[in-house]
């Protein structure tokens, strides 16, 4: 295959195979070796780039995905002969400490200051979270961040040029009839039915490392994040919320209407992975992975939302409990693509939200999460559902005590009474205990913050 790129402001070439690394393209082809590799997961950091503006992780970005892009790595933002301010601050303010992983950090810190010069202190925190420092200097590196924000370094930032001629790869004979990557949705759904079974690549944020572990072959594939119809988020006259399946976590984060009606989905969104994840990582492909540890579908679940499947034969819609039937086990077929979540708009005056818990607070793996929805009349419950991650093979519905509750007085026993059942109803295979307490304890405190805010 070959792709054009524009990296560092100048257009490069490469001849790869449509699932190398975009890493490996800027280290072994480009011989730009300031990007590190690290955990080759997603995990850590080191190998952050600016890919169309977004800062990514290249160990998840396949070629197939980069072709076209413009790409700043560490030596587009300053070279030791010629460092930028924000390397210069970073020294200054001893914010460089194993070195290893100190261009990730400051790539990362250059994509935050572009898009918002003047972050304050939870913003750097957060669009740094992404980076891990095993030697805890994060105290200093933030500071740097903010000193150069103070001395306006985002402000003198020009965006970066994209001389590319053309997004699309070109593949080889061999490659054709194997790999695709189409420009819209119709041409999708034709190419999926001509070539069924073809492996889907959305954000890519689990494929490449199944891929590596060899949990996955990826010999022939289908890349559909770049096609617009799947990027949408509009509310129907339907009663739906439409949201398409390769929405990211950040697209739903950024959402003026996500985060107007379902504020429970936005903060979600927010709270799965750091920020060059967050930039890539999709609705559809959450659903896909059919992990218990995945996030949304936990939310999706409390929401009722729909799945709106789509092939060259037409359209189905299911709901998403009968979409996800197993550990990545869901009933898309070979020539389908999630086109749309669909989620029912919330109904005025009802209450949603989410909750998780994790070994630490950024970046983590859930260990306990819990979604939950409610409507109320007259100080009756009349719609009551909870969703829990972490805890089965896939998210569950609690429908023992959604049922149990339904049409009962909301009062201060109810409140104690929906901690008990869930803890009782959810059924952990490890740490038991644990996670039964805390899942009745943020049952209650869905409830208890209702009561709070007045309900
Ligand atoms: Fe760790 Fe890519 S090498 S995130
Ligand atoms: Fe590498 Fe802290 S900078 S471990």
């Amino acid at each position: 295959m070959h792709i054009e790129l524009t990296v560092n402001g100048e257009l490069r070439s490469a001849d790869v195979e449509p699932m190398t690394r975009l890493i490996d393209i800027i280290r072994n082809d480009l011989r730009l070796t300031g990007t590190k590799e690290g955990c080759g997961e997603g995990e850590c950091g080191a190998c952050s780039v600016i890919m169309d503006g977004r800062l990514v992780t290249s160990c998840l970005v396949p070629a197939i995905q980069a072709a076209g892009s413009s790409i700043t790595t560490i030596e587009g933002i300053g070279t030791p002969e010629r460092p930028s301010d924000l390397q210069v601050i970073f020294n200054e303010e001893g914010a460089i400490h194993c070195g290893f992983c100190t261009p990730g950090m400051i790539v990362a810190a250059h994509s935050l200051l572009e898009r918002n010069p003047e972050p304050n202190d939870d913003e750097i925190r957060r669009e740094l979270s992404g980076n891990i420092c095993r030697c805890t200097g994060y105290g200093s590196i933030c500071g740097a961040v903010a000193r150069a924000a103070s001395e306006g370094y985002g402000h003198r930032i020009e965006p970066a040029a994209n001389l590319c001629k053309s997004r699309s790869p070109v593949f080889t004979e061999d490659e054709a009839g194997r790999y695709f990557a189409p420009k819209t949705l119709d041409e999708a759904l034709g190419i999926l039915n001509d070539h069924p079974g073809l492996l889907i690549l959305s954000g890519c944020t689990d494929i490449l490392v199944d891929t590596r572990s060899g949990r996955t072959t990826a010999d022939r594939a289908i890349d559909i994040f770049g096609i617009p119809e799947l990027h949408r988020i509009y509310k129907g006259d339907d009663g739906y919320v439409h949201i398409g399946g390769s929405v990211t976590n950040d697209e739903l984060d950024n959402s003026p209407l996500i985060n107007e009606l379902l504020p429970a989905l936005a903060y979600c969104a927010r709270r799965c992975g750091g920020p060059a994840i967050q930039n890539r990582a999709t609705v559809g492909g959450n659903l896909c992975t059919a992990s218990g540890a995945g996030d949304l579908p936990v939310v999706l679940l409390a929401f009722d939302a729909l799945v709106f499947l789509a092939g060259a034969d037409g359209t189905t819609r299911m709901r998403t409990e009968d979409f996800v039937t197993g550990y990545r086990q869901t009933t898309l077929k070979p020539h389908q693509i999630v086109q749309e979540i669909l989620i029912p708009l919330p109904a005025p005056g009802s209450r949603q939200a989410f909750f998780k818990r994790g070994s630490r607070k950024a970046l983590t793996l859930s260990r306990v999460s819990l979604a939950s929805y409610l409507e109320l009349e007259q100080n009756r419950v009349r719609v009551l559902r909870f969703a829990a991650g972490s805890m089965s093979p896939i998210p569950r519905r609690l429908k023992r005590t959604e049922e149990a509750l339904t049409g009962k007085t909301f009062d201060a026993a109810l409140i104690e009474r929906a901690g008990d059942l869930a803890a009782e109803e959810i059924s952990p295979r490890k740490q038991t205990a644990y996670r039964k307490k805390i899942t009745g304890n943020l049952v209650r405190r869905f409830f208890e913050e209702i009561v709070s805010k007045g309900s």
